[in-house]
């Protein structure tokens, strides 16, 4: 891995960065791009028409909406007929589980270790298609999903698996095309919530082998918008959903609802240009982040790291959440809040299943400390420090 990350030129690309605040609940959202604000400031100012005209400046804006299309499509190794960007993720999987078609007694694999975008959608697919729910669960400590914890639920009826490829509170990395493969081989769909992956790597959803994937912009340095990818093939057990007169050759066709966010989705050339060829490097940062987080973390007997204690970057993104013994997630955080101007968070993060269920914790949930590439080595010891102050 390279590791010639500048982190310092990084920030400079984040106005929100440039203020008193030092933002550790990235996995929430990100902060946004310079050149994301600009462009959107230019097109609303310049270029904010319906599209389809024919007049000069609806050709500009025609023009603009399709390179964002084709930028997002390029960007996750996608055709461009094979995505439809859209407000969120949750409404894309619900769109989704609106038109997909499974056959009559077929029954669907759901994880307990996901947010719950990635649940109730198909548990309404579910409703609607009359189909019989199993879970799946990851055995403690590392709780990570694999193909081997999986192949115990598949068999011929099972048409449909879902999983996330990275928790947002747990912050290890599944390995899809593993589980793809198995999958595949049961003879169902696999549908991968990529959101708490996208902001820290490359995705590639071909490489990775999975039928239905999505993720969040606004957690990926730019505007609240959200991008769901189904693959030709998958396609044919989508029923389109426009107006009759409508074209529905492609996803956006099938599922998109006019929805795509005009100003949002030409703004995302700006977010791929920018992170063009720094994957191995933001990686390799956060790597180092993460490690001086965990190294503190790991060292108390009175704090549990929830999930994989490794710092490796091949098994976990900088998402780490944790519990201290006989502290209230809540009353940690709110103390941290008091002393200092790192904002962290706690809670369940909408993967509810998850805290309740699969780790049995408080309503409470969590601390969470979610980093990503433009946070700095002195920010986390900063916050290190600011922990052993309020766990003393
Ligand atoms: C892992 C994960 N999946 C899905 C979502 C939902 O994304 P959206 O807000 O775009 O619906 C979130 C949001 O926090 C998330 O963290």
């Amino acid at each position: 891995m390279s590791d010639a990350f500048d982190v310092a030129a990084a920030r400079e690309h984040f106005p929100a960065l440039q203020q008193d605040q030092v933002f550790l609940d990235n996995a929430g959202g990100s902060q946004t791009l310079d050149a994301v604000i600009e462009s959107i400031t230019q097109y609303l100012s310049r270029t904010n028409v319906q599209l389809g005209a024919s007049y000069r400046t609806g050709t500009l804006s025609n023009a603009k909406y399709e390179q964002g299309y084709q930028a997002a499509a390029r960007y996750i190794n996608a055709g461009r007929d094979e995505i439809v960007l859209g407000g969120s993720t949750t409404q894309l999987f619900m769109n989704l589980a609106s038109a997909l078609q499974l056959p009559e007694g077929a029954e669907i694999v759901l994880s307990k270790m996901e947010h719950e975008a990635n649940v109730k959608p198909w548990l309404f697919l579910a409703d609607r298609l009359k189909l019989t729910v199993k879970w799946w669960a990851a055995p403690k400590p590392e709780l990570k999903l694999t193909p081997e914890n999986l192949k115990p639920l598949l068999g011929p009826k099972v048409k449909f698996v879902a999983c996330t490829h990275v928790s947002n509170i747990l912050g290890g990395i599944h390995d899809v095309k593993a589980i793809a493969d198995v999958v595949h081989e049961a003879g169902a769909l696999f549908c991968v919530d990529g959101v708490s992956f996208a902001p820290h790597r490359q995705v590639d959803v071909k490489a990775f082998g999975v039928d239905f994937y999505a993720f969040s912009w606004y957690k990926v340095y730019g505007p609240h918008m959200a991008v769901l990818y189904a693959s030709n093939a998958a396609q044919q057990h989508v029923k389109p959903l426009p107006h009759y007169f409508n074209p529905t050759k492609t996803l956006e066709d099938k599922l998109g609802f006019a929805a795509s966010n005009y100003e949002n989705v030409q703004c995302i050339p700006n977010i791929v240009a920018y992170l063009a060829g720094k994957s191995d490097a933001m990686a390799a940062h956060e790597a180092k982040l993460q490690g001086i987080l965990l190294d503190f973390l790991n060292a108390r007997d009175d704090i549990s790291v929830l999930g994989s204690t490794s710092a490796d970057p091949a098994v976990r993104v900088a998402t780490i959440s944790f519990v201290v013994e006989g502290r209230n997630s809540r009353e940690v955080v709110e103390q941290a809040d008091k002393v200092s101007n790192f904002g962290i968070r706690w809670g369940h993060f909408y993967s509810k299943r998850l805290c309740d269920e699969v780790l049995g914790l408080e309503p409470e949930g969590v601390v969470r400390v979610s980093m990503v590439h433009y946070n700095t080595e002195e920010e986390i010891r900063g916050l290190v420090e600011v922990l052993k102050e309020i766990l003393s």
